[in-house]
């Protein structure tokens, strides 16, 4: 069997994850803030060193795949440290459980709301790794109304671009791992009830994500491709950000590819 690190695996679509792939037999170590293997508070850079490094320490040294999914939408500050820095820095962190591996992989969760406005000195600051300057321009965000809300997207096109600009280097495909992510639609889990328990809540989430294929899944129909990107089977898939959105970057994008 595999041996698989989640982060995110208390709740949504990385607890599926987990859910799906122990039942399959594999090793799953749970990351979050509570509630599985590894208790550890991704949105500081000594909470993800000692995450990573119990989570490496729990697979014996040898970790075969890692699924980020820990997350916020809270339009403050600390989305931008944990959506970015609480992947980018945890997977930096267990690169080297990853390279003892006959087959690693690496998938990431980014969000359709990725194509949305962005700021972009925040996805700059994000992306040179500058946390200071971040947290500065994050907390003036946070505190207009018209920026709160762009937190997010920006703070998930970073991860998105960080994908594409990191996978094809010597640290990842040159060490034989595929990095790669899945940008869902709207997925029904607890980081959307809310949202999606009011009428006006869903006709806004899908004016923003129109999705003409099944409409509103739950997180299995995100989890399963995590899963394949993450198996020996994807030998050849590198730099994507995959949209699983039941057709909302088509309806979206149209012919722009
Ligand atoms: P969720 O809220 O059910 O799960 C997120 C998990 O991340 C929670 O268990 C939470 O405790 C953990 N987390 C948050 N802050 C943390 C921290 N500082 N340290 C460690 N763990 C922390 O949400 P869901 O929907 O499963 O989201 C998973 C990922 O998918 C997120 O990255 C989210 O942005 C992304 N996503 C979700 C969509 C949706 O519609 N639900 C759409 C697009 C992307």
């Amino acid at each position: 069997s595999r041996t698989y690190v989640i982060t995110g695996a208390a709740s949504g679509i990385g607890r599926t994850a987990a859910e799906i792939l122990t039942a399959r037999g594999e090793r799953v170590i749970g990351v979050d803030l509570q509630g599985v293997d590894v208790s550890g508070d991704l949105s500081t850079p000594e909470g993800r060193l000692a995450a990573a490094e119990e989570a490496a320490g729990l697979a014996g040294g040898t970790v075969d795949a890692v699924i980020a999914c820990a997350g916020l939408s809270i339009p403050k500050p600390i989305t931008a440290s944990v959506n970015f820095f609480g992947m980018t820095e945890f997977l930096e962190a267990i690169r080297p459980a990853l390279t003892r591996s006959e087959a690693p992989r690496v998938a990431l969760v980014s969000s359709m709301a990725s194509m949305q406005p962005v700021v972009p000195s925040l996805v700059d600051a994000l992306l040179a790794d500058d946390e200071a300057a971040v947290d500065e321009i994050a907390t003036r965000m946070a505190e207009d109304p018209r920026t709160a809300n762009v937190i997010y997207p920006s703070s998930k096109r970073a991860i998105s671009r960080w994908v594409r600009r990191e996978a094809p280097t010597e640290r990842w495909a040159g060490a034989g791992i595929p990095l790669n992510a899945v940008a869902p639609g709207t997925v029904v889990t607890p980081m959307t009830k809310e949202l999606l328990a009011s009428d006006e809540g869903r006709a806004l989430t899908d004016a923003y994500v129109p999705m003409p294929l099944n409409s509103h899944q739950g997180p299995e129909s995100i989890a399963h491709l995590l899963i394949w990107l993450t198996s020996i089977e994807n030998s050849h898939c590198a730099g994507q950000t995959i949209y699983c959105d039941g057709g909302a970057d088509a309806v979206l994008r149209g012919e722009d590819v």
